[in-house]
């Protein structure tokens, strides 16, 4: 990057911090051992892993007593483990596939959706829970699904706030529902981590998943974090690593950098939850103020950095590189379906109509955003807004 570029993709990856950098890389060359050997600098390595355990406990509020920090290369791969990890232990104890059952709500990312379609085609039982036009979920028509089941075992996977739309779910609610059936819960929080309080007593979730790189940290590490009760099989066969969960040399300059961001989890709240919601609230209304716009997910219960809305007349995509020529980096969903340039699952789960589908851009704040940043934006968006209006086979939405 050559110039400098204002950066509002921050669910996509964020910048890593110096102070996380800076633990890491003594990691990277002069602390290179490894954990799992039995010498002083294998140790060294080991002491750098519990450390870290140890600060992602304490962010958590994990209990102490049996739960575990199962390191992985990144959320994607503890979502896996999680879900799938979970189904195929209840078959290898002797639970049928008719008596074992998968829910997951249908915003859910795909690193989560994925699996679950993958069981399916295994012929486990999957289920997929609505949301509303906000992109909440309804605590009853989970308590409607498990009411009717017969199943043994169940899992509930809802994620704690969602990637596109911001929407933060009433996870404690769910979770009361679900236990009440006896169903375990997972929670992918990659989304929420760092930005607001992730409790795993208070939410009384079962499984967290965390990554780095949505809070300041490095990619390619992130963790499940797992009560006493849950029993998983590995997905990732091995030496053995993580409980005998995850084999794998564990990525110790990563997990250090995990660590760090763990520690450093209650002042990226406050800085959320104050400056950035602030600028986000500042960044929303400018932009309603253009014509025919729309906000998605819920208005007051979503994250503090997201904006997402729906130009209408306008295509996302030719909305962001008319940014990107004026410095701005924006989204218009998750980075991962961008790839595979489909329609949102989340805003179609949300009953959006194809043109509010169309136009729907994702603008999310970071620490290192100001009020500049800001007002730059919603100089340049009115103007690119009008301008690709003008060229739009919607005449309705000129002006
Ligand atoms: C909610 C959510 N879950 C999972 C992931 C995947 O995370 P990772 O890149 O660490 O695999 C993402 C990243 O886009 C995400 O936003």
């Amino acid at each position: 990057m050559n110039k400098r570029m204002i950066y509002l993709d921050n669910a996509a990856t964020t910048p890593v911090l110096d102070e996380v950098l800076e633990e890491m890389l003594p990691y990277m060359s002069a602390r290179y051992g490894n954990p799992s050997s039995l010498h002083s600098v294998g140790r060294d390595a080991k002491a750098a892993l519990d450390k870290a355990r140890e600060r992602i406990c304490n962010a958590l509020n994990m209990d102490g007593s049996g739960s575990m920090v199962i390191f992985t290369s990144g959320a994607t791969e503890a979502n896996n483990l999680a879900i799938k990890g979970f189904a195929y232990r209840m078959l290898r104890d002797g639970i049928s596939k008719d008596d074992l059952m998968v829910i997951a709500s249908s915003i859910e990312h795909e690193s989560v959706l994925e699996p679950c379609r993958a069981l399916e085609k295994e012929g486990f039982n999957v289920r997929y829970l609505p949301v509303d036009k906000d992109g909440m979920l309804k605590s009853e028509s989970l308590e409607h699904i498990l009411a009717s089941s017969k199943c043994k075992s169940i899992l509930v996977s809802v994620m704690l706030a969602n990637n596109e739309v911001g929407t933060i779910q009433r996870l404690k609610e769910i979770a009361e529902v679900a236990h009440k059936y006896g169903a375990f819960v997972h929670s992918d929080a990659a989304q929420a981590i760092g930005k607001v309080k992730v409790d795993a007593r208070e939410l009384a979730v079962d499984m967290l998943t965390i990554s780095a790189h949505k809070a300041y940290g490095p990619k390619g590490i992130g963790a499940l974090c797992i009560s006493k009760d849950v029993r998983l099989e590995p997905i990732l066969h091995g030496g053995g690593h993580e409980y005998g969960l995850r084999s794998g040399t564990q990525n110790v300059p990563g997990i250090v950098g995990l660590g760090k961001v763990a520690e450093l989890v209650p002042r990226f709240i406050a800085l959320y939850q104050g400056r950035v919601r602030q600028l986000r609230d500042r960044l929303i209304k400018g932009l309603l103020e253009i014509p025919y716009t729309r906000l998605n997910g819920h208005p007051e219960e979503r994250l503090a950095n997201n904006a997402h809305i729906s130009f209408l007349g306008v295509n996302g995509e030719d909305l962001i590189i008319k940014l990107d020529e004026h410095g701005i980096a924006v989204s218009t969903g998750s980075a991962c379906s961008t790839l595979k340039q489909k329609e949102s699952h989340v805003l179609r789960a949300m009953g959006l109509s194809r043109e509010e589908i169309n136009g729907s851009l994702r603008l999310t704040l970071g620490i290192q955003n100001d009020e500049q940043d800001v007002d730059y934006t919603l100089e340049v968006m009115a103007d690119v807004v009008r301008e690709l209006r003008r060229v739009s086979p919607y005449s309705k939405y000129r002006s």
